[in-house]
């Protein structure tokens, strides 16, 4: 085999012969990491401009080389430039198309950079910008949250524990508990930018370089805070990536939350809401199905997420310093939890936005299985003065009545409750319907509409307005 073309031709001085096609195979990346291209051309272009600027390229170089960079992106771009697997990556397609097309400057680029610092460099470059769409995405989700909120404050449904009715709450309550985990998502995103904001470009293969370089020059050319601080530890970091797909797992995990109370919902033995006809499919053979298919694919696909996060730390857990070609699949699992959550955001935000819920339904729904329980307890303790967990027996006690007699908690008779308790009045039944009782939840926190409705403005200044 001739080693006059593919990568070898970049790096094979010191080899005899080709790496066989079952290698090229093995070892090329391109058809994934050519996603990098635009990011290894800004890396590039700070590179080339810092070289100029530290007198190693000259100005006439520097311009050949942007030129040509110029020229690549254009090609790209308009899909005519072909990349070649026997090229490895992206970082040699580009680099041998640079030097055929302004010749030595292209081969003067590399000086002072190995693909090692200029791949962590890319990919956090690419990561970085994930990070950004994310919080872009993120943020119109908790709007359309909070907008729905505020609509439904007063509307009541059941509240859940162990998915047994519990108590009533309100719609707007439950959609702002959504909003809150968002926010969460969106600190930590902006937690996982924060420090992965060092470029790593400079650090070479792994021990810095004898030439003298200016990485603050190419630091701040790319965005970055400052230049990293290890040259080993910036070539074989890969943090950032897990961060972001520690943050995309959990916010995944919330996606696919809020996805199963969409299909839990729309059965037609809740009835609690319609999830939008642009949102759901039918059935091949039954006529009647409407399927919350968006809903299940969000769910669905978080197990993407969570593999992706754990492929990574498998990839990473036994590597030595510094840089191994094991590194090489830190791209796809990133790039494949990328595209899901962002696929998914959207999904979540168009089926929120276009959900129709049936007040009736929930309301209907909130009072079954003796959820005002509680409040019977609490009247117990607040008027009558009994201990809470003698209160709690005689609510028990009022429920097992009820379940007898097949009858809600507020149409057993007042005679029925008293027989539990003497000191019953007529007055009691006005904390047994489900309104009165969301509305008496007013702690801090809490569902009661009235708090639900300062809870949905703060949430606006606190997501929407702030930064
Ligand atoms: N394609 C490689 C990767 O993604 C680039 C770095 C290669 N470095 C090396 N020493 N072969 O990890």
């Amino acid at each position: 085999m001739s080693k006059a073309s593919g990568a070898s031709a970049l790096w094979g001085g010191r080899f005899d012969r080709r790496p066989s096609p079952l290698m090229e195979r093995l070892n090329a990346s391109i058809d994934f990491d050519k996603r990098l291209w635009r990011h290894d051309l800004a890396g590039s272009r700070a590179h080339a401009r810092m070289l100029a600027a530290a007198g190693i390229l000259t100005a006439d170089e520097c311009a050949a080389i942007l030129a040509g960079l110029d020229t690549i992106a254009g090609e790209i771009e308009s899909g005519t430039f072909a990349f070649d697997p026997a090229l490895e990556d992206v970082h040699l397609n580009i680099e041998q198309r640079l030097t055929d097309l302004v010749g030595e400057p292209g081969r003067r680029l590399h000086t002072a950079r190995s693909r090692n610092d200029q791949v962590a460099t890319d990919f956090k470059l690419f990561v970085r910008d994930a990070i950004d769409r994310a919080d872009a995405l993120l943020r119109p989700l908790q709007a359309i949250l909070i907008d729905r909120a505020e609509t439904e404050a007063a509307t009541v449904m059941p509240g859940f524990t162990h998915l047994q009715a519990a108590q009533p709450v309100t719609l707007g309550h439950h959609l702002l508990a959504y909003v809150e985990m968002f926010g969460r998502d969106r600190e930590r995103f902006a937690d996982a930018r924060r420090r992965l904001n060092e470029c790593p470009l400079g650090a070479a293969a792994l021990a810095g370089t004898g030439f003298a370089i200016d990485r603050h020059h190419t630091a701040a050319a790319l965005g970055f805070e400052r230049p990293t601080a290890n040259s080993l530890d910036s070539v074989s970091d890969r943090d950032f990536a897990l961060d972001y797909l520690s943050a995309a797992a959990i916010a995944a995990v919330h996606l696919s939350r809020l996805a199963e109370e969409l299909v839990l919902w729309s059965t037609p033995q809740f009835g609690f809401v319609t999830i939008d006809e642009a949102y759901a499919t039918g059935s091949s053979i039954m006529p009647q199905k409407r399927n919350p298919d968006a809903a299940e694919l969000l769910r669905g696909k978080t197990g993407r997420v969570l593999g992706d996060l754990q492929a990574l730390l498998v990839a990473l857990k036994g590597l030595p310093l510094a840089y191994s070609k094991d590194m090489q699949e830190d791209k796809e699992p990133v790039f494949d939890a990328v595209d899901t959550l962002e696929l998914g955001l959207e999904a979540a935000h168009g089926m929120i936005a276009t959900a129709r819920f049936d007040r009736p339904a929930m309301a209907r729904a909130a009072g079954v299985g003796f959820t005002t329980a509680t409040d019977l307890a609490d009247w117990l303790v607040r008027v009558l003065g009994l201990p809470f967990r003698t209160a709690h027996g005689v609510a028990g006690r009022a429920v097992k009545e009820a379940e007898h007699r097949g009858c809600g908690l507020e149409e057993l008779p007042l005679e029925v409750l008293q027989g539990l308790e003497p000191g019953v009045t007529q007055e009691v039944f006005e904390v047994l319907g489900v309104e009165r009782s969301v509305a008496s939840r007013t702690s801090l926190g809490g569902t009661a509409p009235a708090r639900v409705r300062e809870a949905a403005a703060a949430a606006r200044a606190r997501f929407l307005e702030a930064g």
